[in-house]
């Protein structure tokens, strides 16, 4: 099928790849033309495992496209998705302009009947309104339109789109139903199941999916913090509840909180829409003050671990002392810095006086966009360096692999706070560090 993509983003640059991958002819457009002259030199303009293979078997096949000019790809194909971003409006909602936007230049360029797929996250309803607009600049033609959400995560979103564990779509009409139907039909043989529903309730599943994964997140941090006030040890109660088949494993790791940029303003937005809606969801509500709680909360513990371990007994430890954040990215395998715990760590030790030095081993380009002033180390070892204390915001495998050992040496004090349980509590004593982990017991060095 012919398939344009209307923003080539994370989600529209692998949604628009891996279809081409599965045998679509896809165009993606984007209104960035910096990403979109990249993108036809062959370069990614994201971090993300497995995309670049994708995208250069599916270009060298002519089944995958760039291009700005969105009238062109809007009229030479029958289905258009939007995957433009949604991100959070100041009042808590989701700022709908970039949707909204793009179905009226759709619209607008339209030739004939279209069938326009919303894989943006928007609140229920919003697909209506897509259609109502289409309906008032569309002349003569007439546009079916789906909700078609997106389940991929950043960092394995290649496996996600290719094997996923649902596909939600969302339709007033049998025309779109039956066009869908046929779209994701290379996914049958692996008996991929097909929610076919109304399109409030398929724009509904997503916003539920990810306020309940938020809970998740939320709860274990809770059980993490209480592991640590009464002694219990979170490694194994979060293996003792996962191994339940009704809970799962999931979703169960300790962390500083929920970040990236879907967890935090789908939850917020739900419970806007909710609250608007005269249904309050109170959960939603709890999780997300619980997440902005406990990253704060982990902002002061920090401070309080490092002046004890360091012995300081002044009431600002922190001036002077060199911090290296290992880790700017949200999580492992992505470049993506919204709403990374870094983001919040870094600009809250920096103003009780710390020097902040941060690495990451691919969010260094999307850092510097977003705190120009940071500084930023080229390896682990550069960042830690003359450090009084390290800490580990993200997974990543280089970070979980660190020869700790070799560390210290070069570490001005040996204090690490590890926010993501990477590493042995006995080892780490051993090796001489204070090493402070969530839901585990604190280390001294022996
Ligand atoms: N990133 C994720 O992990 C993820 C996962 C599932 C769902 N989603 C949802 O998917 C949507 C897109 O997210 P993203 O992370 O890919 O966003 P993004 O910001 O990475 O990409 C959006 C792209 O759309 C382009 N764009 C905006 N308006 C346009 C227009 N009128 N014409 C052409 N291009 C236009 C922008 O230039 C940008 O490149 C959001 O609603 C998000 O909530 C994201």
């Amino acid at each position: 099928m012919k398939i344009a993509m209307i923003g080539t983003g994370y989600v529209g640059l692998v949604t628009g790849a891996c279809l081409a991958k599965i045998g679509h002819r896809v165009t993606c457009v984007d209104q960035d033309s910096s990403k979109v002259r990249a993108l036809r030199r062959g370069n990614i303009p994201i971090y993300e495992p497995g995309l670049e293979t994708v995208v250069e078997q599916a270009v060298a096949k002519k089944k995958l496209t760039f291009t700005t000019d969105l009238a062109k790809a809007v009229k030479a194909n029958d289905i258009v998705f939007i995957a433009v971003g949604t991100p959070q409006a100041s009042d808590g909602r989701s700022d709908l302009r970039d949707v909204e936007a793009a179905a009226k230049q759709i619209a607008k360029a339209a030739n004939k009947s279209k069938i326009v797929v919303v894989k943006s996250t928007v609140p229920a309803g919003t697909c209506k309104r897509v259609g109502r607009i289409l309906g008032k600049h569309g002349g003569e033609h007439t546009f079916d339109v789906v909700s078609n959400p997106e389940f991929l995560r950043e960092g394995d979103a290649v496996n996600d789109f290719l094997d996923p564990d649902r596909i939600v779509i969302g339709t007033a009409t049998e025309r779109a139903a039956n066009a869908m139907r046929k779209l994701y039909a290379p996914f049958e043989p692996q008996d991929v199941p097909l929610v076919l529903t109304s399109l409030e309730t398929s724009e509904l599943i997503k916003y539920s999916a990810n306020a309940f994964l938020a809970t998740k997140v939320a709860f274990i941090n809770e059980m993490a913090n209480l592991c640590d006030a009464t002694g219990a040890d979170i490694e194994a109660l979060s293996r003792g509840i996962g191994l339940d088949n009704r809970i799962g494993r999931a979703f169960l790791k300790p962390g500083p909180g929920y970040g990236g940029s879907c967890f935090p303003k789908d939850t917020l937005a739900l419970t806007v829409q909710a609250q608007e809606a005269d249904c309050p969801v109170r959960i939603v509500e709890s999780v997300v003050d619980s997440n902005s709680f406990h990253i704060r909360r982990l902002g002061r513990r920090i401070t309080d671990f490092c002046a004890a371990s360091w012995g300081e007994t002044s009431n600002v430890p922190l001036v002077g002392k060199r911090i290296a954040i290992l880790g700017l990215a949200f999580k492992a395998n992505t470049d993506d810095v919204r709403s990374a715990a870094s983001t919040v760590i870094a600009p809250l030790l920096s103003k009780q006086g710390a020097e902040i030095v941060g690495y990451d081993p691919a969010a260094d380009k999307a850092i510097t966009e977003l705190i120009p002033t940071l500084e930023r180390a080229k390896s682990i070892e550069e960042a830690i360096k003359g450090a009084d204390a390290a800490i580990v915001l993200t997974e990543w495998a280089e970070i979980g692999a660190i020869d700790w050992p070799t560390m210290h040496d070069l570490m001005r004090q040996p204090v690490v706070v590890d926010l993501r349980n990477l590493y042995n509590t006995v080892k780490m004593a051993q090796n001489g560090f204070y090493y402070l982990s969530l839901g585990r017991p604190h280390i001294a060095p022996v």
